[in-house]
């Protein structure tokens, strides 16, 4: 038996669909545990590019059992188009689940999240405006709709004259924002409920099954520790937990059956959205790695911030979520550059500090104390095994490992499954 968590070891975009799709192949079950589409993840496989949102992108292995957990909010409409899409392009989707136990994006969500934006000004977190915030606000007010309830229509109809009566109220009166129908909604959502219904089921029995036939699960976190409603920069964050410990309240598998916990980085950093970001490169080299990085968002489409590696992050990230094995992608992105730096600490108010602090203009406002490296100044892309990156470049990967306190098991040097170089299976 193993048990597997992923998790984003910097703010999201790390490269987890990649490395998903690398484990999947040696796992029986894949469980994606938080957050909702305001992911994305690009996989290339044999040659072609799929994009995911919601669905776990270990679907491209027919054999995997893919999960969407409880702690995920599901956009119905969203996960029916991504459904559809993916099966146009012959993806076999009958291995899908989704828990009756996870709580569903309604229509006024992504408008709450898009008004509440508009009314912060230039407090603004930057979020991907999919309703994410407003249906975790409503999951722990205890308003929120599951899946499960797509199955009881009298049971929905009723609760949404009563949930409605509140949104409308917000929209109207605060917002001075038209109000929602419920017919309409109603009409909506039972439309979907049809041809969501193959993919409801009660996944605690599914899971707690495949825990004691000792099979191989795989745990998929959404999102990056920086952006954790509890670790991250609060309030620049999202409202999950995209942390080891969300991915167990997010399955329901507890803490002791997990065997390995890993931490996907970035060679570099990069952050969508507002908020501290002690290392970014806010110039022209910055510009030159988003570009070669093709560092614009799955999801919105948006420019990411670029900033060089944050090892004080990166031990943050390993030290208070147990990762035992790092994957370092996007390593071929730094491979033109003749310098590179890798940020080990803070100053702050004449304070070194060896951590991101929780005073969010201090982390705003510190300066950055960093190592340099030499840049190896060769392409990496043809290294097919650890050994045959140039010596700066594994000079560099490790010395990422080592002040980050955990050993660096896969490199990334390109999109495809080929350019993965693994060192050590981590599962
Ligand atoms: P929300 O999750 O849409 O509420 O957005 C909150 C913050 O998290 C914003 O800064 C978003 O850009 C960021 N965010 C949410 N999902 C992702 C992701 O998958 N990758 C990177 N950033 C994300």
């Amino acid at each position: 038996m193993s048990v597997t968590i992923l998790v984003g070891g910097q703010w999201g975009d790390e490269g987890k669909g990649k490395v998903v799709d690398l484990l999947a192949e040696s796992v029986d079950m894949v469980v994606r545990s938080q957050g909702g589409n305001n992911a994305g993840h690009t996989v290339v496989a044999n040659g072609r590019e799929h994009r995911f949102h919601l669905i776990p992108s270990g679907i491209l292995n027919p054999a995997t059992l893919c999960i969407i957990g409880h702690g995920v909010v599901v956009d119905p409409s969203a996960f029916l188009q991504e459904l559809e899409r993916h099966q146009a392009s012959g993806i076999d989707t009958r291995n899908l689940v989704i828990s009756e136990r996870a709580h569903m994006v309604m229509p006024y969500h992504p408008v709450l999240d898009k008004l509440g934006e508009e009314m912060r000004g230039d407090d603004r977190l930057g979020t991907t405006r999919r309703g994410i915030g407003p249906a975790y606000e409503d999951k722990v007010r205890r308003i929120g709709f599951r899946i499960g309830d797509l199955q009881k229509p009298v049971f929905l109809e009723k609760k949404l004259r009563f949930v409605l009566r509140l949104k409308n109220e917000t929209l109207t009166k605060l917002y001075g924002a038209e109000p929602f129908d419920e017919r309409a909604i109603l009409d909506e959502y039972l439309g979907y409920a049809e041809r969501i219904d193959p993919y409801i089921r009660d996944v605690y029995p599914i899971i707690q099954g495949a825990l004691t036939e000792g099979r191989r699960i795989l745990l998929e976190g959404a999102q990056g520790v920086m952006l954790d409603i509890d670790l991250g920069t609060y309030p620049y964050v999202t409202s999950s937990a995209p942390t080891a410990g969300g991915a167990c309240t997010g399955s329901g598998i507890p803490p002791s059956r997990i065997t390995r916990t890993v931490g996907v980085f970035k060679a570099y950093a990069t952050r969508v959205g507002y908020g501290p970001f002690p290392t970014e490169l806010d110039d022209a080299l910055g510009e030159s790695i988003r570009t070669i990085g093709d560092e614009f968002g799955t999801t919105t489409g948006r420019a990411r911030r670029i900033g060089w590696f944050d090892a004080a992050a990166g031990r943050y990230a390993v030290s208070s979520n147990g990762i035992d094995s790092m994957v370092l992608t996007k390593v071929d992105v730094l491979d033109n550059l003749d310098a590179i730096r890798i940020c080990t600490g803070y100053e702050s108010k004449g304070e070194l500090w060896d951590h991101p602090m929780a005073n969010i203009s201090h982390l705003k406002h510190c300066e950055p104390v960093y190592e340099d490296f030499p840049g190896w100044q060769t392409s990496t892309r043809e290294a097919r095994r650890y050994e045959d990156l140039p010596a700066a470049c594994r000079a560099y990967v490790e010395r990422v490992g080592e002040l980050c306190g955990a050993t660096v098991d896969v490199v990334s040097v390109g999109p495809d499954r080929e350019h993965t170089l693994v060192r050590r299976l981590p599962l």
